[in-house]
């Protein structure tokens, strides 16, 4: 497989739960824009076997290469992004939940959906579009829901996109991300505005919106539930003194995009 087609499957599986994204795909294509991704992210849980190593396998397989650590200690969560040599193609952000810092109910919670994997499920090739591999009710939801958003969002989705990342310097027809904010908003779009629909600064070197999350039919083990699934992301990044652009990620601005899945708000 070559990173191309890796992407393309992403892609697809994405949209498929996250229709504004093809839409808002469309309508920026429309425009004449040609759409490079910043980067891609993905969610895990942090056991033994399907963690953000697993999930980096097949990426590293296809050349993309480990950079920075990060930790969400609010969100429970560990971090870490990967670069490709091809400058075109996107940076890959995954991420952990550190199950440790959980209560005991959530802990079994997640146990009791991971002890359902076949001995080597993580290292499966198509790891990063396995999908849901587990049987999870609506009560298991909730209760993981009630702690952590996104425990609860991994254990409805599974091994899938979060979300994909326009890389808003490669637009031609958009001078600035409010710009483009403003474009979407115009268009019906939802943003999520926790912390300020922009996050981040020129300061930080990167500045952030994302759409708030798509809704979707989920089937749980006992019954269907709509709940909100992916959102569709949008990055600025500015230069470092050295002149080369910031490829890292601003933990505190990464925080509040992370509450654009929340079925809680
Ligand atoms: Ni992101």
């Amino acid at each position: 497989m070559k990173p191309a087609e890796l992407l393309d499957k992403l892609w697809r599986d994405y949209v498929a739960s996250t229709p504004q994204a093809e839409r808002i795909h469309h309508l920026l294509t429309e425009r004449g824009e040609i759409i490079r991704n910043d980067h891609v992210a993905l969610r895990t849980f942090g056991s033994v076997g399907i963690g953000i190593d697993a999930l980096a396998r097949p990426f590293e397989a296809l050349g993309w290469r480990a950079r920075d650590h990060y930790r969400f200690a609010d969100k429970h969560l560990r971090a870490r992004y990967w670069q490709h040599d091809d400058e075109a193609l996107p940076k890959v952000f995954i991420s952990e939940l550190v199950l440790a810092e959980l209560s005991p109910t959530a802990r079994s919670v997640v146990a009791g959906l991971v002890d359902q994997l076949p001995l080597d499920f993580g290292a499966r090739p198509d790891l990063p579009t396995a999908g849901r591999p587990w049987m999870v009710t609506y009560s298991e939801y909730q209760t993981l829901l009630a702690e952590s958003e996104y425990a609860a969002w991994v254990a409805a989705f599974g091994f899938r996109v979060n979300h994909f990342t326009v890389d808003v310097g490669t637009l031609s027809t958009f001078p600035d991300l409010e710009a483009l904010d403003a474009f979407l908003v115009e268009h019906g779009f939802m943003l999520n505005e926790s912390g300020g629909v922009v996050k981040g600064s020129p300061s930080e070197r990167l500045e952030q919106s994302s759409t708030l999350a798509d809704s979707i039919d989920v089937q749980f083990a006992d019954r269907t539930v709509r709940i909100p699934s992916c959102y569709y992301e949008f990055a600025r990044r500015y230069p470092l003194p050295s002149g080369e652009l910031f490829q890292g990620f601003v933990p505190a601005s990464a925080d509040k995009i992370f509450e654009s899945t929340d079925a809680r708000r």
